[in-house]
């Protein structure tokens, strides 16, 4: 049986390498395994979930297609489409809506932690996993690859699944989440905490960034908040991000041979990794260039995906209308 996966991501700014090993470089191996029919979504809708500025958004979601592209996902294999574009998501979320009870959504650990941030809380924010098991199940996706902080949404996925199967008859999948392993890239600032746009330009490494902004960070990278016998989080994580960014291992084991050894200059790791860095994103960069040259070339690509979800959304929302005996 071929497999179906379904991703996204908000269309929230510029892409760091902590999103690219941790998610959009595991797309593009699974998309290219052949092992599945794969759909990628732009999340534009739980993107206005939280503050946004109306005025930026078209310019974020078109930057998130070109990422997507640039990273390798590929229109050929995989459909590449905005979740707004599908309006069945919206309308499928409704009807998830009726099933799940309160008392689910809140549990999420998500919803807490970020309503914890803000005095006014709106539905939306409370109401987004339903929308993210209605993105999942209108594609009947039964793989979904996400990070860590989104498996409590698939799991709920599944009892929307179960519950839209046991009242209205099979119908979903109960999708699993797929963890591909993945390094934990940590903050250049503040090594104990994971890398992220909030903590400031310095902590982050942005897909887009210039080689000479990308020396110049890693070079201020924090290193010595040393524990006695072991290796810093500081070091630790320049460690991480090489061995995911050097292609040869040789300079990686070497490089840890001689800091196991006490003998290695933080100087020459940072110049290695930066190296290796600005290696693995110079062809994304270029391809990122030529795409942001040709804007017509991605509205295409984003209107043949929209069509082809479209097509497969439709079909499980007519499947589901005449379930639940709408007219
Ligand atoms: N909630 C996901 C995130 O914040 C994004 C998302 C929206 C998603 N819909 C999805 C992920 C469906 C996987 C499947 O990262």
């Amino acid at each position: 049986m071929i497999h179906t996966i379904l991703s996204g991501m908000r269309p929230s700014g510029d892409l760091h390498i902590g999103n690219y090993l941790g998610a959009l470089k595991n797309w593009v191996a699974l998309q290219n395994s052949g092992q599945y029919r794969s759909y990628f979504m732009i999340a534009d809708l739980h993107a206005m979930s939280e503050k946004f500025d109306p005025r930026k958004l078209p310019e974020r979601v078109k930057s998130l297609a070109i990422d997507y592209l640039a990273c390798g996902l590929d229109p050929d294999k995989s459909t590449i489409f905005i979740q707004s574009h599908i309006w069945e998501q919206p309308y499928l979320n409704w009807i998830f809506a009726t099933l799940i009870p309160i008392a689910e959504l809140e549990r999420m650990h998500q919803f807490k932690e970020k309503a914890s941030e803000y005095q006014h809380i709106n539905a939306g924010l409370f109401t987004y996993p339903i929308l993210q098991a209605a993105d999942i199940l209108i594609y009947k996706a039964d793989t979904v690859p996400v990070g860590e902080d989104q498996v409590q949404h698939v799991e709920l996925t599944r009892v929307i699944a179960k519950k839209f199967n046991n009242a209205f008859g099979m119908t979903f999948p109960e999708p699993q989440a797929l963890l591909t392993p993945t390094p934990r890239v940590m903050s250049l600032t503040e090594p104990a905490s994971k890398m992220s746009k909030s903590k400031g330009e310095k902590n982050y490494i942005a897909l887009s960034d210039e080689p000479e902004t990308i020396r110049k960070k890693i070079r201020s990278a924090v290193t010595d908040t040393q524990i006695k016998g072991e290796m810093s989080p500081g070091v630790k994580n320049l460690f991480t991000l090489l061995e995911a960014f050097t292609s040869n291992r040789k300079i990686y084991t070497d490089l840890l041979t001689s800091c196991t050894a006490g003998t290695l200059k933080y100087q020459d790791l940072k110049e290695t990794l930066a190296e290796e860095i600005i290696k693995t994103l110079a062809p994304i960069q270029e391809k990122r260039a030529n795409l942001e040259a040709h804007p017509e070339q991605l509205a295409e690509i984003l209107a043949a995906g929209t069509e082809a979800a479209r097509k497969v959304a439709s079909a499980t929302f007519q499947e589901v209308r005449a379930k639940t005996g709408l007219q």
